[in-house]
């Protein structure tokens, strides 16, 4: 099949592309760098020409509440309309576990409004909903960090190597659209304490963890099941 990977140039994009085309797939990388701007359109018409699936992998370069939800909302809406031009037949999304769940994030208000758009979309579509990227822990490590603490809060957290989710990815491409959402966690349910212990370990750093129940996650407050697969 062609597929086209909107993104195919980021962390998860990239490996998406390489899995598919070690599968025999026509895999298409597609970003500003090769030419192709999902938010101004530009690009995308000769991008999905003759495409039988689009993965989107993309994502914003700005994660404030306004630009995040700019880009989403007009990126997710300049894809559905080139998708249909080109009778694209399965539309795959990257989305976030528990995104729906936690309002006060305005990124994650922005997938959920991606989310909405393809599910509003007449393209026959998968929504693959991902727990946090296990490549992403130190900088969310780096974001609970005041002074020589660590302030977690008390939740758990399911973090995915980036290869097993575009392994999982991939094969949602080969698939047939289920019209719906896809979970996909990593494989061990862990506290924020046990990321955090580990992240400063593999970095050699001695800063303390403390479990903090008024610590938020990136501005929003989480209970313990809200970032893990229900
Ligand atoms: N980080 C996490 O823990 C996590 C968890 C679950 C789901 N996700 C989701 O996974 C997806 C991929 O995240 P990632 O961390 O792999 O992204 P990333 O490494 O930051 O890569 C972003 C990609 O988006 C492309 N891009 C930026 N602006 C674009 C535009 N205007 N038009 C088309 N492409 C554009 C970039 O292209 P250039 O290289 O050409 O700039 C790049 O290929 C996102 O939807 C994210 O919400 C992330």
């Amino acid at each position: 099949m062609k597929i086209v990977v909107i993104g195919g140039s980021g962390l998860l994009g990239s490996k998406v592309v390489q899995r598919l085309k070690d599968g025999g797939h026509e895999a298409v990388p597609a970003s500003p760098r090769s030419g192709v701007n999902s938010v101004t359109g530009e690009g995308l018409l000769e991008a999905l020409s003759g495409a039988d699936v689009l993965v989107d992998a993309s994502n914003a370069p700005s994660f404030d509440d306004d630009p995040a939800m700019a880009f989403f909302t007009n990126s997710t809406m300049n894809l559905i309309v080139a998708a249909k031009a080109s009778d694209i037949g399965h539309y795959v999304a990257m989305s976030i576990v528990g995104c729906d769940q936690l309002p006060e994030s305005g990124y994650l208000r922005a997938k959920v409004a991606q989310e909405k758009l393809v599910e509003q979309g007449t393209i026959p579509y998968t929504i693959v909903r991902a727990t946090q990227f296990a490549e992403f822990t130190d900088a969310i490590t780096a974001s609970l960090t005041v002074g020589n603490e660590v302030r977690v809060p008390d939740a758990l957290i399911q973090p995915i190597a980036t290869q097993d989710l575009a392994d999982e990815v991939a094969l949602v491409a080969e698939a047939q659209p289920i019209n719906g959402i896809v979970n996909i966690g990593g494989p061990e349910k862990i506290s924020f304490e046990q990321m955090a212990g580990e992240s400063l370990a593999r970095q050699g750093e001695s800063k303390v963890v403390v479990v903090d129940p008024q610590a938020t996650y990136f501005g929003t407050p989480l209970s313990s099941g809200s970032l893990v697969v229900p």
